[in-house]
């Protein structure tokens, strides 16, 4: 991204000046003797930040910066002052100019100036993008709280649009924190049953005994303490959902029973004989490979098939690097706002440190992890010193990027060149980074004509 900046000084010299030195930083470079040429070019040209004296003839630094604040917000104005004005410079600051600097200008200072102002500005611009983006997607698709644009949760919202319509019984799969609770709701409110019940229960987190009841109710004196008749999550749900969350957990004998409200419709409550006959979407989950629970004998076969007619599997974030930027965006939004915070965006290195990250807890971590950041943060950036250290460490890590077409021998070239280069020639210590021996090492170089 090439810059656009305005120099605008009546000096001839000095703004001639700025700009030649501005110009060998690399940004395009207008210039302007007064406010009124400036607004002139503003006008015409997309200008990304405004370098101005303060006394000018026709239209001064003051009037000018008036006038870009109001038609232009978020324009970074620097204002160049002479050591008599630094009370005016002070107004200017105080009327929203980014900062000033005394004359004779000091280049370095400016250089730095300019940079921070940009990257701010850089910032917004990206943040402004993806929550543009993060906009569209909620209101285009009716996942409304489903962040995603990876190829593969496009996959997952297109079949969960296609089986919320149906009364299939549908098992979300995943490791914990990727967003299966998240993909149930969105089966249920897009179900024709919406606006029924949606009744959620937790599997593991009730003892044998206590589940049994919770699901399918009890008679008063099923046992000690009933004293009345309760329904149960079964019941409760007729005519809309129920979630069973970590089916994984639960043990055989209810494995039967949840097995036949699946065939029948049918149940008992705990301690009685009547039968209950209920109209119930199911919708289970786990992080557990349940195939493998089956050859262990834990988990019934014919359940299985019940409770799996189709299956929505949630990919973990670590393979779906595209949608880290715009989650970690949308989740910024909602901290900075929770904790009345102004916070712009991310700088380039905590995104790198989150891009790198391998987020064994998914998407629960990485909002852990931006809800810290945003309670951490001191300054209107987040940086990776804002970010846990097991993730800020990640930043460090360069990352080589082999595309799909490359040969086995290509990528191992490409990473051993890559390893030796990070440690400086050094082939003991590539050896040990790769994990083989030196000399298996200086046969691969042999082998690739780069033992030199
Ligand atoms: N695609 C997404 N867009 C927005 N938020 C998400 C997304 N995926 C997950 N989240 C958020 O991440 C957190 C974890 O999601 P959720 O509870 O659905 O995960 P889970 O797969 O059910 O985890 P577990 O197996 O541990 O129960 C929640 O706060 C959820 O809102
Ligand atoms: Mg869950």
């Amino acid at each position: 991204m090439k810059f656009n900046l305005l120099v605008v000084d009546d000096e001839k010299n000095i703004r001639e000046g700025l700009g030649t030195s501005l110009e060998m930083d690399g940004y395009n470079i207008y210039l302007a003797g007064n406010g009124e040429e400036a607004m002139g070019l503003l006008n015409t040209n997309d200008i990304d930040l405004i370098i101005t004296d303060l006394r000018m003839p026709v239209m001064s630094g003051q009037e000018l910066l008036k006038k870009v604040i109001s038609s232009y917000p978020g324009m970074p104005v620097i204002i160049l002052t002479g050591h008599g004005t630094i009370e005016t410079a002070v107004t200017a600051m105080r009327d929203g100019a980014y900062d000033f600097l005394t004359k004779p200008v000091n280049l370095d200072r400016l250089t730095l100036l300019v940079k921070r102002a940009l990257r701010g500005r850089e910032l917004m611009i990206e943040h402004r993008e993806l929550k543009a983006e993060v906009d569209r997607l909620k209101s285009k698709n009716k996942f409304s709280r489903i962040i995603g644009k990876s190829s593969s949760m496009m996959r997952v919202m297109e079949v969960v649009e296609q089986v919320a319509a149906t009364k299939a019984s549908v098992l979300i799969t995943g490791e914990s924190g990727v967003g299966k609770e998240l993909i149930a709701d969105a089966v249920h409110e897009l179900s024709d049953r919406k606006d029924k019940a949606f009744i959620k229960v937790h599997c593991a987190a009730l003892s044998e005994s206590l589940l049994e009841s919770e699901l399918f109710g009890h008679e008063k004196g099923a046992f000690t303490g009933a004293l009345a008749r309760k329904r149960g999550r079964f019941e409760l749900s007729h005519l809309g959902s129920i979630f069973l969350d970590e089916i994984g957990e639960i043990n055989q004998s209810t494995q039967i029973k949840i097995l036949r409200v699946l065939q029948e419709k049918k149940f008992e409550r705990v301690g009685g004989e009547d039968t209950v006959e209920i109209d119930t979407r199911i919708i289970s989950a786990t992080n557990r490979d349940l195939k493998e629970e089956i050859e262990k004998g834990n988990f019934r076969e014919d359940l299985f098939y019940r409770l799996n007619v189709v299956n929505i599997h949630v990919p973990p974030l670590r393979e779906r690097k595209e949608d880290i930027s715009l989650l970690a965006s949308a989740f910024l939004a909602d901290f900075v706002q929770e904790n009345g915070r102004q916070i712009e965006g991310f700088d380039h290195k905590a995104m790198l440190a989150l891009h790198n990250h391998g987020w064994p807890g998914n998407v629960r971590e990485l909002r852990n992890c931006i809800e810290s950041a945003v309670v951490m943060c001191k300054g209107d950036v987040i940086t990776p010193e804002d970010l846990p250290p097991s993730i800020s460490q990640s930043a460090d890590q360069d990352c080589i990027k082999i595309c799909t077409g490359s040969t086995l021998a290509d990528a191992e070239k490409h990473i051993i060149i890559e390893t030796l280069n990070s440690q400086k020639g050094n082939k003991s210590k590539t050896a040990e980074v790769l994990g083989i021996g030196r000399k298996t090492l200086h046969r691969k170089l042999g082998e690739y004509g780069l033992d030199i």
